[in-house]
């Protein structure tokens, strides 16, 4: 019975874990080509780099929210408060902005 137990509890933190992160796919030339329309010297390598800190350096007080779900000025917004919180250099700052932007343009245009 305990063993039963530990296997059931096992599975339960196994898929806590899975669904914790929320998956984002790799920057292509669809969100480089919206983010050069702003910043037209962007690179693909800058877009990854600003997923890399979304995902390594914004999740040290809570998880990664689901990008697709806030509209362009809610994230202008969030970027602002919290590149300070995870203390971004201004650099970190607009590579985080230009991938959160063009990802979210590319995968959801018409959030609110
Ligand atoms: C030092 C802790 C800390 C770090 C690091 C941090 N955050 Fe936050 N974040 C918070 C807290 C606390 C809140 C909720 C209260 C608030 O909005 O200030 C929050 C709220 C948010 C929200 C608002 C969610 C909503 O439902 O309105 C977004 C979006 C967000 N964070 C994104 C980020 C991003 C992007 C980064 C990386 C640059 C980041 N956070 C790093 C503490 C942090």
């Amino acid at each position: 019975m305990k063993h039963v137990l530990l296997f059931v509890s096992l599975i339960v933190l196994v898929q806590c874990k899975t669904t914790k992160s929320v998956v984002t796919t790799e920057p292509s030339e669809k969100e480089l080509t919206v983010a050069q329309k702003t910043w037209p010297s962007t690179t693909l390598d800058e877009l990854k780099e600003g997923q890399a800190i979304y995902k390594n350096q914004c999740t040290e007080c809570h998880k990664n929210f689901t990008i697709t779900k806030f509209s362009e000025k809610k994230w202008k917004h969030e970027i602002d408060d919290m590149s300070p919180k995870a203390k971004l250099t201004d650099i970190q700052k607009e590579k985080l902005s230009k991938f959160i932007l063009s990802y979210r343009e590319v995968n959801a245009p018409a959030a609110k």
